[in-house]
């Protein structure tokens, strides 16, 4: 059986990534043994009551995961540059859904994308809502430009117990496509977690991208593992065979 025998140039596809297709890139990824999760507890970074408690902490963390993002040696890798170029070729659509706070998709051609976490790059008033885009290391002291509120603006992530982003778009993406795809997600964190059950449910093909098999592997019906800018590229050229036959 090959990829061919399930999947037609007539079905859109959904793909959701994790931290795992940056990691080639130079990006940690959260619970991999040297991750973000084994240095940070989740409750002092990573929750709006952690703002509220201690707003520095928490756009510290964030500061320096931005610094690391925008320095000149992470760049797109192969992997995102795939994705990138499957976009342009396939003829049904291509939904890309990422659960990556970083810009590599973006800088690696996706321009079908969902930041459903949110993304680093953006800066938001909790107060009026105002997104900024751009500016950098965000402090206690600074004043929203918008509403003049000081000390409300916070990184544009979605922190654990607020709901993540486009949920409805994505929602009807997974209903009509033919094909999931996970790349690089351990299958911990809800609801990206629950996208590929969805699918099925829907009659998709369901195919996990991974280094190992995550949580919820036996939902797929395959899984190809290895590093990311080697399965990932090598899924895309079987995709362009089936686009162009
Ligand atoms: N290629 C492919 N997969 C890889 C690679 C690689 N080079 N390196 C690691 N992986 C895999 C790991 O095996 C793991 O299954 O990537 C996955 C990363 O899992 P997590 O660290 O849990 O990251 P993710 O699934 O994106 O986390 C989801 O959790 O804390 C939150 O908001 C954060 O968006 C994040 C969410």
């Amino acid at each position: 059986m090959s990829l061919s025998d399930f999947v037609s140039a007539a079905d859109s596809i959904v793909i959701l990534t994790g931290a795992g297709i940056s990691k080639e890139s130079g990006l940690q990824t959260f619970r991999d043994p040297d991750g973000i999760w084994a240095k940070h507890r989740i409750e002092d970074v990573a929750t709006p009551q952690a703002f509220a408690r201690n707003p520095e902490v928490v756009l510290g963390f964030y500061n320096v995961r931005r610094a690391q993002m925008e320095g000149s040696n992470i760049q797109p890798n192969a992997a995102h540059a795939a994705l990138g170029r499957l976009e342009g070729f396939w003829p049904s659509g291509v939904l890309l859904v990422t659960q990556n706070i970083d810009n590599l998709h973006a800088r690696g051609g996706s321009r079908n994308l969902i930041h459903m976490h949110g993304e680093l790059a953006k800066t938001r008033c909790n107060d009026c809502g105002h997104l900024f885009e751009g500016i950098g290391d965000v402090e206690t002291d600074m004043v929203c430009l918008f509403c003049g509120v000081t000390g409300a603006l916070r990184p544009h992530v979605v922190w654990f117990g607020e709901m993540p982003l486009d949920m409805d778009a994505i929602g009807s993406a997974l209903g009509r496509c033919g094909l999931f795809v996970s790349i690089g997600t351990s299958g911990n964190v809800y609801p990206a977690a629950g996208f590929v059950q969805e699918a099925r449910n829907n009659g998709a093909y369901a195919v996990e991208l991974n280094l190992e098999e995550s949580l919820g592997a036996n939902i797929f019906q395959e899984g190809r593992y290895g590093p990311a800018t080697e399965v990932v590229p090598e899924f895309v050229d079987e995709l362009r065979i089936i686009a162009e036959s």
